[in-house]
């Protein structure tokens, strides 16, 4: 069973939660960004993996164009799991909603994995609209590494379970 796992992300939380997921599947999960990679081979692979982070409450652009251009090739696929990199909590279940609701009716797992943003990465501009918009005078950082290991063993799990 090939596995593939198929992220955006602007300032690499989402890709190292990817990357995270594709160690604890065993490691042979192939990992595609969907920024540089915009019209992936899906023929080999029966379980995927699409997730991203999400910015001014949008789900990642690259994420959204590729789930609807692709949407019933990814109904077909026997095992499917949706995961987004946000900080809002209370928002979370709206933010899925960006996902087609065929997906998320089909996915088997979802998770969130919480999210960070850390000051050094971002211009001055931006720095100054997320202390006016959101109030924040610093970094953030609210990863949740436990709920990506809960996601991946709840896939591998299923995985292992004949389709
Ligand atoms: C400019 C900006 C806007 C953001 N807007 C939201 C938001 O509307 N809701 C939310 O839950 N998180 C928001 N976040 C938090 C991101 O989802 C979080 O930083 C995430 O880890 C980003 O992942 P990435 O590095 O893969 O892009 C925002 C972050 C930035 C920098």
């Amino acid at each position: 069973m090939k596995t593939m796992i198929l992220y955006a992300s602007s300032k690499g939380y989402a890709a190292q939660c990817a990357a995270e997921l594709q160690k604890q599947l065993g490691g042979d999960a192939e990992l595609v960004d969907l920024k540089k990679q915009k019209q992936p081979d899906l023929s080999a692979c029966t379980s995927l993996i699409i997730g991203g982070s999400i910015h001014a409450s949008n789900l990642q652009g690259a994420v959204k164009k590729f789930c609807s251009a692709r949407e019933q090739e990814l109904l077909g696929k026997p095992l499917v799991g949706l995961f987004l990199c946000a900080m809002e909590e209370k928002e979370v279940d709206t933010y899925f909603q960006q996902f087609p609701q065929a997906l998320r009716d089909k996915a088997s797992v979802t998770g969130w994995f919480g999210g960070r943003i850390d000051f050094s990465q971002h211009s001055f501009f931006v720095k100054v609209l997320l202390k006016k918009a959101a109030g924040m005078k610093e970094s953030v950082f609210a990863e949740r590494p436990e709920a990506v290991q809960e996601f991946a063993r709840k896939f591998r799990e299923l995985q292992l379970k004949p389709q």
